[in-house]
């Protein structure tokens, strides 16, 4: 029996399609009923057939609850461990080492009891170092670093990761991947969706940072893969090209034939941005439009490489521009 944690996300939801067309047993975890809504849309998207969404045993649970995820461990040989709690704002941050550090340590003890044969797990292009300069490629080899000021998605990434590695120690094999910002269908209001509703609904403001892209299914087919190869307790890059958010932007506002953002926005602009955005929310209560580390990535220019999992499985990534392309072709219009 394979467990898939965070069944009701992006790359949750896309996985148990993959999952679904090649195994039987299959147990996702779900906190809201609500969301198995979001996931049969995602299913739709590749396929009419019903009967493969039936086949996933679907498990309540929260995975920073012991007693409820024991049971979720009942008879599990395999674990996909997609949970985690993403956010930029600062009020999130002990919320989010709950989740993500503290869940994947509850799911690494269960996994390591249970004695099971492979565990992958979804940490983020976060979780990885710097390069030297701008110029150089980031790799799995650049070590992340604690003394430098890391947002807390970052840090909680990272010690996530120091878990799955834990349970590598005690004698489960783990394979890592991490994606740079995943663009997929299905989840418009949040992550990487909100680039398209943005930009469908008019937004004029665009950066020329660069990061690394990938589609979803140049994720989860990899994490399918690592699974049933014989490699183990390795980290994978997976980015299908560096591009700047001018050129996504740009390539989203042409797919839905919707004027492109027209104003470049400077450093210094984004910097009194998200100070005025932190000082309002201090006074609202709300949630900041922009948080500082938004802002710092919006403009920092690195790239990743993705040579070792290429290496590793032959992978070839579909290029972005396509993805796109498809994603804005079933998204929602008005
Ligand atoms: N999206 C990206 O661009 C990106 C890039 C790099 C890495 N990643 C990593 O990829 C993984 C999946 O991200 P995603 O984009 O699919 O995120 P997502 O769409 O926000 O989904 C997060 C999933 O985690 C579940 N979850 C959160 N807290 C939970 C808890 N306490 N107990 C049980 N389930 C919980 C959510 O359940 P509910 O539906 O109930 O909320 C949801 O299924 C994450 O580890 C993320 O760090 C994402």
């Amino acid at each position: 029996m394979i467990l898939v944690t965070g069944g009701t996300g992006l790359v949750g939801s896309h996985l148990l399609y993959h999952l679904c067309v090649e195994n039987d047993k299959i147990r996702a975890i779900y906190r809201t009923k609500s969301s198995l809504e979001k996931v049969k849309k995602v299913f739709s998207y590749y396929t009419s057939d019903a009967s493969l969404f039936d086949k996933i045993e679907w498990f309540k649970a929260d995975i920073t609850k012991v007693p409820v995820m024991i049971l979720a461990f009942k008879g599990i040989k395999q674990v996909y461990h997609c949970a985690a709690f993403i956010s930029f704002n600062p009020k999130d941050y002990r919320e989010m080492r709950k989740v993500n550090i503290h869940g994947t340590a509850i799911i690494v003890n269960l996994a390591i009891d249970a004695k099971i044969d492979k565990f992958c797990f979804v940490s983020s292009i976060a979780a990885v170092g710097e390069a030297k300069n701008e110029e150089e490629m980031i790799t799995e080899e650049c070590e992340w670093n604690k003394e430098l000021d890391n947002s807390g998605y970052s840090i909680t990434k990272f010690g996530a990761e120091m878990e799955v590695w834990r349970a590598s120690q005690e004698g489960v094999d783990v394979v890592i991947v991490n994606p740079g910002v995943i663009l997929g269908s299905g989840f418009w209001t949040a992550g990487s969706g909100k680039l398209f509703s943005q930009v469908y609904n008019g937004f004029k403001y665009y950066t020329e940072g660069v990061t690394g892209f990938v589609g979803v299914k140049d994720v989860v087919q990899p994490m399918i893969k690592l699974m049933n190869a014989d490699v183990k307790n390795e980290r994978f890059i997976l980015v299908a090209e560096n591009k700047s958010f001018k050129d996504i932007f740009f390539t989203i506002a042409s797919a839905f034939g919707k004027k492109r953002p027209s104003i470049a926005t400077k450093p210094w602009q984004t910097a009194v941005f998200w100070r005025v955005a932190w000082l309002i929310s201090k006074i609202t209560g709300k949630a900041p439009l922009l948080s500082k580390y938004s802002a710092r990535s919006a403009h920092a220019i690195s790239k990743y490489s993705s040579k070792k999992i290429q290496k590793e499985l032959g992978y070839k990534f579909e290029i972005v521009d396509n993805v796109i392309q498809k994603i804005c072709e079933v998204y929602p219009k008005p």
